[in-house]
């Protein structure tokens, strides 16, 4: 059996990442893909209480026990969902995977990305997405986007200098891995930013196309 396709979307807060998710579904599902839409932190039932955990304004955190946090959900998220669905041939969507701790916890926290790939290669191994599409736009944008969210989490809100730093180092790994990661200009209209994740996913359709 052909093993299934591992993408995950990527970006600051605000850029359009569950509608783009939505969009990203639909056309697997549309290509006649089996395919989970999952997310991070979570995804599964331990790993979603440690999302509310780490996404509740009254927890108190220091960088390196939020980073334990993110890999320990991570790694009950790729043991019992994630890989085990790959294997199976069905293709997973996942909102944010280790992209967001090297952009969140080393961009953002300062946390040595050293010991972030260091806990990444104990927590998944090779295992990183075929495709990893960032939605990119100014900070400003994706901030006066999400301020429009009724409750904020720990994250949201942060300043916009943090965000600048997440923003900086997703710019920066889009740039050293071109193949895998793809940048998505989100600040354009819908109808931009979708026909550049329809570009961004040919080559993966195809390819799976061309295996059948
Ligand atoms: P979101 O998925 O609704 O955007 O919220 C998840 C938040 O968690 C977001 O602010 C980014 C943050 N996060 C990290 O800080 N590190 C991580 O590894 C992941 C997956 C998310």
């Amino acid at each position: 059996m052909t093993r299934g396709r591992f993408i995950s979307v990527e970006g600051i807060e605000g850029v359009g990442k569950s509608s783009n998710i939505e969009y990203i579904r639909d056309i697997l599902v549309d290509a006649g893909i089996e395919v989970i839409v999952t997310r991070e932190p979570g995804g599964t039932e331990l790993a979603e209480h440690i999302r509310e955990l780490v996404l509740d304004p009254q927890t108190k955190l220091v960088p390196l026990a939020e980073l334990l946090l993110v890999f320990a959900a991570r790694s009950t998220h790729v043991t019992q969902r994630i890989r085990p669905a790959i294997e199976r041939g069905v293709w997973v969507v996942c909102d944010r995977f280790t992209d967001a701790t090297l952009a969140y916890q080393g961009g953002g926290r300062g946390v040595s990305p050293e010991l972030i790939y260091r806990l990444a290669a104990a927590v998944h191994g090779d295992l990183w997405p075929d495709l990893t599409l960032l939605l990119d736009a100014p900070v400003a944008v994706g901030m006066e986007r999400a301020a429009q969210r009724s409750a904020l989490d720990r994250f949201e809100l942060e300043q916009a200098a943090f965000f600048e730093r997440v923003r900086e180092v997703y710019l920066e790994l889009a740039a050293a891995h071109p193949v895998r990661i793809r940048r998505i200009d989100a600040a354009q209209p819908l109808p931009g930013v979708q026909a550049e994740i329809d570009n961004a996913l040919t080559p993966l359709l195809k390819q799976t196309k061309n295996s059948c």
